[in-house]
């Protein structure tokens, strides 16, 4: 049976290559940027009426949802510590922390009813080892991870898991072409994320239930 997949930031490199892969194995997407570019339906996730509406449009004419794949990102990083721009905070707070928040809320009790759910955010190795410079990134994705956590704690009892996939960085076909010379050794391709992803289906949800999974290509500098 086809699945109802929500996911959200879909309109970047990686949540294109997501949607594609969902869509070629015959699953029903729902995309959602900011913009509403690449066919994504335009909704601000900062919205937290906007997003509890999405989520009830989709309980009407779904009836369920078997996944929702959080990809909203942004970077902000700083020369140094003593630099770092506290404005840079209240902006990575609001990408990387208060639209999961509201996603995660808004469909928690879809996810709850579902009988093989995902929700699924990905996070950076920054969390666990921050570089001056990255002080405000590191934190808002370490407090990410520690909201999934909580979450996958909620689904503890159910069908679903919620589930940290962790990259060093992404990378795709634009960004290689851009810079022929480099390797990416250490950045995962958004394809191999997009597979990783829908992989999580063939594992019992209890398998992956609040795991932090490192996609970093094996064999790269750790
Ligand atoms: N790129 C990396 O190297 C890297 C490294 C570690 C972790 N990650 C994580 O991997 C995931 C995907 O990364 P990415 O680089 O593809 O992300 P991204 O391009 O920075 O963001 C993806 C999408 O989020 C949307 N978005 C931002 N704010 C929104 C809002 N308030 N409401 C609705 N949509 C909003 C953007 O839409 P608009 O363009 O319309 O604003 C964009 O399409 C993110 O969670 C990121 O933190 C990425």
């Amino acid at each position: 049976m086809s699945r109802v997949i929500l996911v959200t930031g879909a309109g970047g490199a990686a949540g294109q290559a997501v949607v594609r892969r969902f869509t070629d194995l015959g699953d029903t997407v729902i995309a959602v940027d900011r913009s509403g570019a690449h066919g994504c339906l335009a909704l601000d996730l900062l919205d937290r009426p906007a997003v509890q509406g999405l989520a009830n449009r989709i309980a009407d004419e779904h009836g369920r949802v078997d996944g929702v794949v959080h990809l909203v990102g942004g970077w902000r990083g700083a020369p140094s510590f003593a630099e770092t721009d506290l404005a840079d905070w209240d902006f990575l707070h609001d990408a990387l922390i208060r639209t999961l928040q509201h996603v995660s809320l808004a469909f928690e009790p879809l996810l709850r009813r579902s009988d093989n759910g995902r929700f699924v955010i990905v996070s950076a190795r920054a969390a666990q080892r921050p570089s001056q410079r990255d002080a405000a990134y590191a934190a808002a994705k370490a407090a990410a991870e520690a909201w999934a956590l909580a979450f996958a704690d909620a689904l503890q009892d159910t069908r679903s898991a919620a589930v940290i996939l962790v990259v060093t960085a992404l990378v795709h076909d634009a960004m290689r072409a851009a810079e022929p010379g480099r390797s990416f050794e250490r950045h995962t391709d958004v394809n191999d994320l997009a597979v990783a992803i829908t992989d999580l289906w063939d594992r019992e949800p209890g398998a992956v239930n609040g795991r932090r999974i490192d996609l970093t290509p094996a064999g790269s500098a750790r």
